[in-house]
C-alpha cells in the first residue's frame, strides 16, 4: 500500500463531517486526530470516526503523527489556527473562504510559504466533471470570443440556520453573507474559468432575515479582464432554493451548468465528444451544492480535493487549488462589497480595500 498522509481536523462542526467522511475512503490520506474548542463536540466526533481527540490546541499541534491540518473553524478564525499550524510544520487544508479579509488570507499564504508547507484552499466544486469539461473547452478556445460569464445562486437559508451558531451572519467571523459564505464557490468558478475581474458594481441588502449584519441578497454587474461581462445574483432568501447556475457564452458556443450538471452544451462546431459530454456531465455526481440545506452537499468534491492535496504533499508540488488560487475569490468579493459600501463601481487595478470590518 502507498503512503497515506495523516490528517487532523480543527473544528468538528458541520463541514468537518464531510472531511471525515471523505477521509474514510481515500488511498492516500486518513484521519488520525481532531480538536475542537468545545471538548464534548470533539469527543463525540472522534468516537464516531474512531480517531483520537485532544483537549488543547497546543497538544494538537505538538502531535508528531499529524502531518496535515484541516481548518474547519468559523471563517474569521481560519488564520488564527492555520498560521500556528503552519509554523508547527503542518500542511494546511483550509475551508473556504481562506479568511474574512485579503490581509488575513495573505498572512496564511505567506506563513505557509515561509515554513515550506503546502496550502490548499477548499473549493471542492472545481473538481466537478462538469466544471473540468467547461474549463477544457474554454482553454481550447471553443467559446470563440467570450462575451458573458454569469452566475445565479438563488438559495434559501432559514432564520434557524443563522441563529444556529453565533458566528453566522457576522462580518467579523462569516466575512459576508450570501456572497462570501454561500456563493463563493460559483464566484470561484467564474474566475477559474473566465479569469479575473477588472471592475464591478453591486447592490446588496438584508431582505428577509433578522439579527444578521451581512447581506442575504446581492446583485452585481462585472467587467472581466478579457473584456467579457456578466451578472451575479445571489441570495439566501429564495425558497425553497434552486440549484446554482453558471453560464458562459461566446461567439462560438454557450454552456449552462446547473448544480453540478451541464444542462446546455452547444457549440457552433459540434464534435462527437460533445455528445459524450452531454451524457457524462448531464448526470449529477453528488456535488450540486446545498441550495436549501447546507449539509446536502455530499463529500465527493472534498474527497477529490483532499486526494489532490495528499498527492501534492507526497510529490512535493503545488496542489491544484493553492492558497493563491483560493485568494482570488476573496479579493473579488471584497471588491464587490466595496462597491456596495461606496455606491460606485470598484476598479480592481486600485485593489486598495477599506475594510468593511
Ligand atoms: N466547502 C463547503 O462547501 C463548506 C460548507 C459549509 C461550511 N464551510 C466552511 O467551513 C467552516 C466551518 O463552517 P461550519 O458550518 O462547519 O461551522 P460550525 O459552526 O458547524 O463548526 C465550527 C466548529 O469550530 C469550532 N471552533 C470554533 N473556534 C474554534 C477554535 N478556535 N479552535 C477549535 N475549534 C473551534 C466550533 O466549536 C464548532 O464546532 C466555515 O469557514 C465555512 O465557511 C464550507
Amino acid at each position: 500500500m502507498g503512503r497515506k498522509i495523516k490528517f487532523g481536523i480543527i473544528g468538528t462542526g458541520a463541514i468537518a463531517q464531510m472531511h471525515a467522511a471523505a477521509l474514510q475512503n481515500l488511498d492516500n490520506a486518513e484521519l488520525v486526530a481532531v480538536f475542537d474548542k468545545v471538548e464534548t463536540r470533539a469527543k463525540e466526533f472522534a468516537d464516531k470516526y474512531g480517531v483520537r481527540y485532544v483537549t488543547s490546541f497546543e497538544q494538537f499541534l505538538a502531535d508528531p503523527e499529524v502531518e496535515a491540518v484541516t481548518v474547519a473553524t468559523p471563517t474569521g478564525v481560519h488564520g488564527d489556527v492555520a498560521i500556528p499550524a503552519a509554523r508547527a510544520g503542518k500542511h494546511i487544508l483550509c475551508e473556504k473562504p481562506l479568511d474574512v479579509t485579503l490581509e488575513k488570507a495573505d498572512a496564511i499564504i505567506r506563513t505557509c510559504q515561509e515554513h515550506n508547507v503546502r496550502l490548499s484552499a477548499v473549493f471542492q466544486s472545481r473538481f466537478a466533471r462538469a466544471v473540468q469539461a467547461i474549463k477544457k473547452a474554454y482553454d481550447a478556445g471553443r467559446f470563440g470570443k467570450v462575451t458573458l460569464a454569469s452566475t445565479q445562486v438563488k438559495w434559501f437559508r432559514s432564520q434557524e440556520y443563522y441563529d444556529s451558531a453565533g458566528w453566522r451572519g457576522t462580518w467579523q467571523l462569516d466575512g459576508g453573507g450570501a456572497l462570501m459564505n454561500q456563493s463563493i464557490h460559483t464566484i470561484d468558478l467564474l474566475l477559474y474559468i473566465n479569469g479575473d475581474a477588472r471592475e464591478v458594481f453591486a447592490y446588496s441588502g438584508i431582505l428577509s432575515h433578522e439579527r444578521i449584519e451581512v447581506e442575504d441578497n446581492l446583485c452585481a454587474v462585472v467587467k472581466y479582464e478579457n473584456g467579457s461581462m456578466g451578472t451575479i445574483e445571489v441570495s439566501t432568501s429564495c425558497a425553497p432554493g434552486f440549484p446554482r447556475r453558471v453560464e458562459i457564452s461566446g461567439t462560438n458556443g454557450s454552456v449552462v451548468m446547473e448544480g453540478d450538471k451541464i444542462i446546455r452544451w452547444e457549440f457552433v462546431d459540434n464534435t462527437p465528444e460533445d455528445d459524450q459530454i452531454r451524457v457524462s456531465c448531464g448526470e449529477s455526481e453528488g456535488m450540486q451544492g446545498g441550495s436549501g440545506d447546507p449539509m446536502a452537499i455530499g463529500h465527493c468534491g472534498h474527497a477529490k480535493q483532499i486526494h489532490d492535496l495528499a498527492e501534492a504533499i507526497i510529490g512535493g508540488y503545488e496542489p491544484m487549488l493553492s492558497g493563491r488560487e483560493g485568494r482570488r475569490a476573496v479579493k473579488f468579493i471584497c471588491g464587490i462589497y466595496e462597491s456596495c459600501r461606496t455606491g460606485v463601481p470598484y476598479k480592481f487595478e486600485n485593489a486598495n480595500f477599506i475594510w468593511h470590518l
